[in-house]
């Protein structure tokens, strides 16, 4: 079978791109926005960076608002309906994953109405009309589901992440701009930019990667390992490439998938709220422990992207003890917690492996694996 490769169709990097939003609606024929956004980034004034912009050419709008971080099934309805009574033709997702998955679910719904349970739209759904166009801007520098084709909703009847993959949802246009993202926090900064250079080692060496996406992971993972440290300490540069880095991983990891990493991470969001980057952080090393064995040479050459000097003269041993404890000191050295035991109760172990098995990134792993393997992955954590 032939590699598909879906890349978004128009993209504006750098400070100040959010202003380029106007120009595009007018150029579209849109009328009035349905904006998706978080209550946090309204109230510390992030989501009304873009809310001045529109104001001020005189675009229509509305603000929708109730998203929270890991969304929920509940969040997709309410804003379903919100979004029928708005009488709007495009939506403008502001945020990070959270709000940017939702207003996908709400997309893909409002053109696809046999899907409104949510549910159904879990792993890859036959839906058979592309979302409502979609203006993305990244608020974080991790998710990049900005560029992706996937959104994560959280199931809470059933304690579940739901990702869905779907390219009908991936937005029209992403305004990828580090001024959004200035005003995160050390730790949040952290979290999310862990989660990029999960999503970009995983793409890595995920089953089903080929040589352009391998392209794409490899310049992420050199980008984020050499400026993560620079935006926690909010550099402009630091920034600047961070939302770079993140965006590059997500043009690789949509098309190709990821791992375990993430299978693993998906349940603490569900079961604990846990941020998704802290735990794809804790989990990253171990599992890549884990993996080595199915991974070739290719911890040499992400030892390499991560700046580690001689590689060409060492092992396989080596290399691959290398490229883990690099991870390690930069998830050190940005402050992440190095193990579960805060966050995991031991009796919930159970429930995790078998959730972690069942997600859809749990196939995309380069080493085929079981209930009881994540149950020892888990353990070993706590
Ligand atoms: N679609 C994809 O391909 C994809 C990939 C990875 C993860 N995800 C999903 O995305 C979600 C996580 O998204 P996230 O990590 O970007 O965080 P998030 O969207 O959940 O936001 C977390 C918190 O950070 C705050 N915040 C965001 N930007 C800020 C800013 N600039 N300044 C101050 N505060 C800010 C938000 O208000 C929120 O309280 C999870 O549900 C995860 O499963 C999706
Ligand atoms: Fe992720």
């Amino acid at each position: 079978m032939a590699n598909r490769f879906v890349l978004n169709e128009t993209s504006y990097h750098g400070a100040g791109a959010i202003k380029d939003i106007v120009p595009e609606a007018k150029g579209r024929g849109f009328q009035k926005a349905f904006v998706c956004s978080d209550p946090d980034l309204v109230k510390f004034g992030v989501t009304k960076k873009v809310l001045d912009v529109l104001e001020g050419e005189g675009m229509a709008y509305e603000l929708y608002s109730e998203i929270k971080p890991n969304p929920t099934i509940e969040n997709v309805q309410t804003g379903v309906a919100a979004f029928k009574k708005s009488g709007a033709d495009y939506l403008i997702a502001i945020g990070g994953g959270s709000s940017m998955d939702t207003a996908k679910a709400i997309g893909i719904i409002i053109n696809n109405p046999e899907f409104e349970d949510v549910v159904s739209l879990e792993g890859v759904a036959p839906t058979k009309n592309k979302s409502v166009p979609i203006f993305a801007v990244p608020t974080t520098a991790g998710t990049a589901a900005e560029v992706t084709i996937n959104y994560v909703i959280t199931d809470v009847a059933k304690n579940r992440k739901m990702v869905c993959v779907d390219p009908k949802d991936i937005p029209v246009v992403a305004f990828v701009d580090p001024e959004m993202m200035s005003t995160m926090p050390k730790g949040l900064t952290a979290a999310t930019g862990m989660d990029a250079l999960t999503h970009a080692i995983e793409g890595y060496i995920t089953a089903g990667a080929w040589e352009l996406s391998d392209m794409f992971h490899l310049k992420a993972i050199e980008i984020i390992s050499r400026s993560l440290r620079g935006a926690v300490d909010n550099t402009p540069e630091g920034r600047a490439d961070m939302a770079l880095g993140q965006y590059v991983a997500g043009m690789g990891f949509s098309n190709v998938g990821l791992g375990i990493v993430h299978s693993m991470a998906h349940p603490l969001g569900a079961l604990y709220d846990t941020p998704h980057g802290v735990a794809n952080a804790i989990i990253l090393p171990t599992v890549m422990e884990y993996n080595a064995e199915a991974t070739g040479e290719k911890y040499r050459e992400i030892a390499r992207a991560m700046g580690v000097q001689g590689v060409d003269n060492m092992s396989q041993e080596e290399y691959r003890k290398a490229a883990i404890d690099t991870v390690k000191k930069l998830s050190q050295d940005v402050g992440i917690p190095a193990d579960l035991k805060e966050i995991v109760k031991r009796e919930d172990i159970p429930f995790l492996a078998q959730s972690a098995y069942d997600d859809a990134c749990r196939p995309g792993n380069p080493k085929e694996t079981s209930v009881e393997d994540i149950t020892k992955l888990y353990e070993s954590l706590i």
